[in-house]
Parts: C-alpha cells; structure tokens; sequence
C-alpha cells in the first residue's frame, strides 16, 4: 500500500517549499496537506496555493495568531485528532516556524516519525524563536534533510547523525515551480529594474523593538533611489502602533506573491533583509544581499560574498557604499524534491 505522509504547513515561506515537494510526493505516495492556519492573510497564505502547484490543503486548522504559547499549543490541541484520525507513516514538516515545532511534536507523542526539511541550520541564537523551534524539531526527528554539508555537521556536533542526509536546498528548486514577472511587470509599482533597492523586515528582533525598527526605517531611508518594501503585516502593526512616518524615499507595497518577489529580488540593485528565503533567493539571483542581523543561519552565503551581515542598521549605507556584498550568482542545487521523496518512501 502507498505510504502516507501528512505534511504540516502554516507560513509563507512553507507553502512555497512544500509546493516543490508535493507533486512528487502525490506521484508516489498519498499525502494529507495540512494548513495550521498561522498565516491566513490572502497575500501570505492564499495567493500562493493559486500561483503554486499546491493542492488546497485536505485539513485547515485555522489556528490564526497569538503569543508563542497560544499559537502552538493550538496547534497541537488541533493536529492531535487529525494525526490520529490520518495514521500517516510520516509526518513531513519544513523549516523553523511554530507550525514546523507543533507538527514535529504532535508527531513524536504520538510515536509517528517526523521529517524535516531544512534540518540542521542554527543560528546559536536562542532568542530568536526560530533558534527553539529548529533545535527542538531536529531532536525529534528521525529523517533529517539537510540543504548543505555546514548543516550536516552542525547536527553531528549535538550528536545527531542517524538519518540525516545532505539533499540540498529546496528553494532552489522553487525557482523554475512558476515563470517569474517579466522586468516590464516593476512598471506596475512605478520601479524599474536596476532601478530600487528591495527592504523586506519581519523578524521578531528586528520588529517588536520599537528602537532598533526606528533605526532601520531610518537607514533604508538614506539610501540613494526608491527603497520598495512589501510589508509584512507584523510589521506594519508595529509601525501603526508606534505612528512611525516613513520617509520620502521607502515605497511600502502589501506582501506580493512568488513570482512577484523574484522578479523584485532579481531587478533590484540590492536587498536589503532579515529573511531566509529571501537572502537564499539574492544569492542565487546574483543580487547583493545585506542582512539586518547579527547572524545567519545560512554560513555559505557569507563565505561566497554574497551576502553580508548588517548587525547595526546605522552601518547600512557605508557597507552598500563599500560593495561589500559582491553578488555573483550562487549554483543552484537540483534534483532536492526527488531526493527527499525517494528516501521518504524507502525508509
Ligand atoms: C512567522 C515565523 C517566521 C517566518 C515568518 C514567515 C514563527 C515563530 N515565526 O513569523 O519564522 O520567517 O512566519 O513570514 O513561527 N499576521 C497577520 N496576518 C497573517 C499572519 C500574521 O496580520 O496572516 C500578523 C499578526 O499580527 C501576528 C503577526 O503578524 O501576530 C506575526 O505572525 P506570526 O505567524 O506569529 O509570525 P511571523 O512574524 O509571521
Ligand atoms: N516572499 C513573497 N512575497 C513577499 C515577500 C517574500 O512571496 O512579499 C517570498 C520570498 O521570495 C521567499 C519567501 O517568501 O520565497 C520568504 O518568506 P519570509 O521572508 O516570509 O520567511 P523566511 O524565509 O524568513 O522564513
């Protein structure tokens, strides 16, 4: 009989890897999608079910928002039943977010084995709730699919070497799931490409800081050109909150969709951001990349040039002025959605 995989989602950044793995997995196995309703904005959650190869999701557990607490002790309240009710062989979950952590753990109670894609990135930060939900999700996982060899050896030092194997990055993959917007398509927000510079900000340290969100409005501001920046709805609570004015130069957009972004990071003449995906999708487009934190978790990033940290935003115009992010493209890792599928079925 097929195996059957139950595949946990939630966030932005999980809708589009999970649509790299799902028609592979549907070819070979039976899956159940399930959405735990962490995003559920229509542009962070329902647009890219439209754009993207993604079944709608079998399960919505519409969980919505609330404290860490709150959130993922919902989430597990709700993915009990369903777990049971489905009896996968495998609960399949990806990356760092409350979504991956209460899908991990609802899994191992329940003694069914979880995978994880995006296994093994640490940014030795425990602040960060990321950090927590990375660290925890990969102890309890018994397939652990690492996107380079860094993060294979980064889970052997917490003694953790039993089904781990190194596949790939999975969002590179997500790059030829859907045509990215033509350059003509920047005309619809007034841009033009070489013409911008692209800010995406939504990290909890760089957003629930009133002071340090104060300093990266600031900086983005002193930077030569149209600063376009989709904004991410936590964020733009917290500058609603605060009254923040932003300056004459910053563009805030809504959130756009996949291909939307692509094209936005691909035409920009740098990015400046605290996203994973985002910094991943700069370094592969060839495109300059500065990251608004003290660290990343993606270490080969920053030993290619592509990208470099920005810990303090005051320092972001001196290090763009200096061209320290050098931009050239980064090869793209192929055949991650196969890999992963294959192994899943057999183990
Ligand atoms: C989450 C992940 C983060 C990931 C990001 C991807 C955690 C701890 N964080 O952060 O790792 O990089 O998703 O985008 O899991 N909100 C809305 N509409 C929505 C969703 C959220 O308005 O559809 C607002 C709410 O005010 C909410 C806040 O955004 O409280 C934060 O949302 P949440 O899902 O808790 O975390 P993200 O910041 O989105
Ligand atoms: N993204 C998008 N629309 C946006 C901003 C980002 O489609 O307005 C895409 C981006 O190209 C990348 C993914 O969302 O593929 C990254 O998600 P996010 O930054 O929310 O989360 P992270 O990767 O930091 O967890």
């Amino acid at each position: 009989m097929a195996r059957k995989i139950l595949t946990v989602v939630g966030a932005r950044p999980q809708f589009i890897k999970a649509a790299v793995l799902s028609a592979a997995l549907r070819q070979v196995a039976t899956e159940v999608l399930v959405h735990t309703g962490q995003h559920y904005d229509q542009n962070l959650s329902r647009v890219f079910f439209d754009q993207l190869p993604l079944p709608t999701p079998d399960v919505a557990l519409g969980v919505g928002s609330g404290t860490h607490g709150e959130q993922t002790g919902e989430m597990l309240k709700r993915l009990d039943p369903v777990i049971q009710r489905e009896q996968p062989d495998w609960v399949l979950v990806y990356g760092d977010t409350n979504s991956t952590l209460a899908g991990a753990l609802a899994a191992a109670k329940l003694q069914v084995p979880v995978a994880h894609v995006e296994a093994g990135l640490r940014s030795y930060n425990r602040a960060m709730p990321e950090e927590v939900n990375r660290v925890l999700t990969d102890h309890l996982a018994a397939r652990l699919y690492c996107p380079a060899p860094f993060a294979a050896r980064q889970l052997a030092l917490e003694g953790i070497t039993q089904g781990v194997s190194v596949v790939g990055d999975v969002m590179d993959e997500a790059l030829a799931l859907v045509p990215e917007r033509p350059a003509s398509w920047l005309g619809t927000l007034g841009l033009q490409a070489g013409g911008y510079h692209l800010a995406t900000v939504h990290r909890q340290e760089n957003t629930d800081d009133g002071r340090r969100l104060a300093a990266i409005i600031t900086a983005l501001g002193t930077l030569p050109g149209p600063v376009v920046w989709p904004m991410h709805p936590r964020t733009r609570a917290r500058l609603d909150q605060a009254g923040s004015h932003l300056p004459a130069g910053i563009r805030v957009v809504e959130p756009v969709g996949y291909p939307e972004s692509l094209a936005l990071i691909r035409h920009a003449r740098a990015v400046v951001t605290d996203s994973g995906g985002v910094q991943r999708e700069a370094g592969l487009l060839g495109v300059p990349c500065y990251i608004l934190r003290t660290e990343t978790e993606w270490l080969d990033l920053l030993e290619g040039g592509h990208a470099v940290l920005v810990p303090e935003p005051g320092d972001l115009a001196a290090a763009m002025a200096s061209g320290q992010a050098r931009g050239q493209a980064r090869s793209a890792a192929t055949g991650v959605a196969a890999a992963i599928v294959s192994d899943l079925i057999q183990a």
